[in-house]
Formats: structure tokens, sequence, C-alpha cells
């Protein structure tokens, strides 16, 4: 079973405690919405498991191994991949061949056929098949984060972490990410989803982690997360937008 072990994750920027001892467990596949205010810390705490950031202290443990510290192309071979708040697409790569190269960093031998049939299958499956032989610079910024995704799904980790993958994204694009994240988690992985879209979080989650200032503050069912008064007390001190979803509602991040 796929379980990830986070341990008192701490992290300073010069003077400023970034994180300040995260603690939580993931076990199976589980869906979890990971939110939390304008510089909570949430993706700090994506690049400190993904192995981009060295923490202060702390552990992580991904299927009983230690992964901390690893560098992240061993992290994302032990199982544990994200997507960027801001895209990274390989601008002068075609999208196919942009698809292409985490199944062959994972494996240099890789099949080429077989590669490129779960390329094409995906592209279909994303709705960006029409779009296989365009540079990545040509993308708009919704079809690069649909490319970013299936480049996750390339790499197939056991842990996805999903940095707002709705910003910026076509409302007519969402239902696709949706169902791409149910079908995904169906399939037994575990995903950590990052939004500041409350109704994607409130349809798609069934466990909520909260952090706040570099704290996890909250961590259940969305139903008694959202009525936890710390919860509310963050998001207020924040000045969000706390109509909608009977409590929360967030704007989009200012930079993704
Ligand atoms: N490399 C860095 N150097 C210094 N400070 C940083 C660095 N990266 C992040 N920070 C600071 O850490 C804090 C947390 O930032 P982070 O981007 O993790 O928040 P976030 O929860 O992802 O926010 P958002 O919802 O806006 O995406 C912020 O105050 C930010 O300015
Ligand atoms: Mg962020």
């Amino acid at each position: 079973m796929i379980t990830l072990d986070v341990r008192d994750i701490r992290k300073k920027f010069g003077n400023h405690q970034v994180l300040k001892g995260v603690s939580f467990r993931i076990d199976g596949p589980e869906l979890v919405g990971l939110i939390g205010p304008n510089g909570a810390g949430k993706t700090t705490l994506t690049n400190v498991l993904d192995g981009a950031i060295k923490p202060d202290g702390g552990v992580i443990r991904l299927n009983d191994r230690r992964i901390d510290p690893l560098h992240p192309y061993e992290v994302a071979r032990a199982g544990l991949g994200r997507t960027f708040q801001v895209t990274r697409a390989f601008r002068r790569m075609t999208v196919l061949e942009n698809l292409y190269v985490p199944a062959l960093a994972m494996d240099r031998h890789a099949n080429r056929r077989l590669v490129d049939e779960k390329a094409n299958e995906i592209l279909a499956f994303l709705t960006i098949d029409h779009l296989r032989n365009e540079y990545g610079r040509a993308l708009s910024g919704g079809q690069q984060k649909l490319l970013e995704l299936g480049r996750l799904l390339m790499l197939d980790p056991d842990v996805y972490i999903l940095d707002e993958p709705f910003a910026g994204v076509h409302p007519s694009l969402m239902a696709t990410i949706y169902k791409w994240i149910e079908r995904v988690n169906g399939q037994g992985k575990a995903i950590i989803l990052i939004s500041h879209q409350m109704e994607s979080i409130f349809t798609l989650c069934r466990r909520l982690l909260v952090l706040n200032f570099g704290d996890v503050i909250a961590d259940g069912p969305p139903q008694v997360v959202k009525n936890d008064p710390e919860v509310i007390k963050a998001y207020l001190g924040n000045e969000e937008d706390m109509s909608g979803t009977g409590l929360v509602t967030l704007k989009e991040a200012p930079h993704a």
C-alpha cells in the first residue's frame, strides 16, 4: 500500500520560518486537498516533498523509504511526482516529445513503441491530441497545464502532487482535469491537490489539510474543516472571500 509519512518538516528562508514543523500521513489512495491562504507554504512544502528544496529538519518517508535526502530525479523514481504552479513545459519540444521525456528519464531503454502508444493515449484522454506536433511554446496556459498533467501521467508515480492545476485553465477544460484526477485516484494512486478553487476541492477531496503560516491548522473531512474556527479565522485574516461553497471561496493565486 502507498504510504507518505511527513514528520516535522521545517524550512527557513533567511529569517522567515516558512514551514514550522509540518506533519501528516497519507495511507493508500487518498485524494487530499492541501489548502491555505496565499503564502501559507503550500508550494514550498511541495518543493521539499519532491526534493527540490532541502528541509532544515524533519523526515519524509515514501512507502517506508526515506526520501528527504534524495535528489528530485531519485524522488520521482521512488514514486513521487508533481506539477508546477507556474507551468514548465519544454518550449522547444513538441507536445509528443514533452511526453517522451519522463518515460525516457525513468528508463533510457524503454520500448519506444510502447512509450509512443502511451503518450498518444494520454494526449487523447486530455483532449490535446490534435496538438501533438505543436511546440510547447505554442500552447495556451490551460493547454500547458494539461501537458504537464500528461507528463506526470507518463511518469505515473504513486503520489501525485498537483499545484494549482486549474489556475488559468479555461472552464471548458476543468471537466477534463476533474475526470483525469478521478481516474488516476481510481487506479489506486494518492493525490495531493493544491487549489484556491474551493469548488474543485470540495467536489473532489475527501480530506483537507489546511496550512497557515507554515503550520497544519486542520486535517480532516471537508465538512468538518470548513467549520473549524481556526480555519475560518485564517481565511478572514487574509481577507479572502468567504462566500460560496457555504463558506470559503478563494481567488486565484495571483502569480499562477
Ligand atoms: N525561495 C524562496 N526564498 C525566500 N522566500 C521564499 C522562497 N520561496 C517561498 N518563499 C516565501 O515563503 C512563503 C510561502 O510561499 P509559498 O509559495 O510556499 O506559499 P503558497 O502557500 O504556495 O502560496 P500561494 O497560495 O500564493 O501559491 C512566502 O512568504 C514566500 O514569499
Ligand atoms: Mg503556491
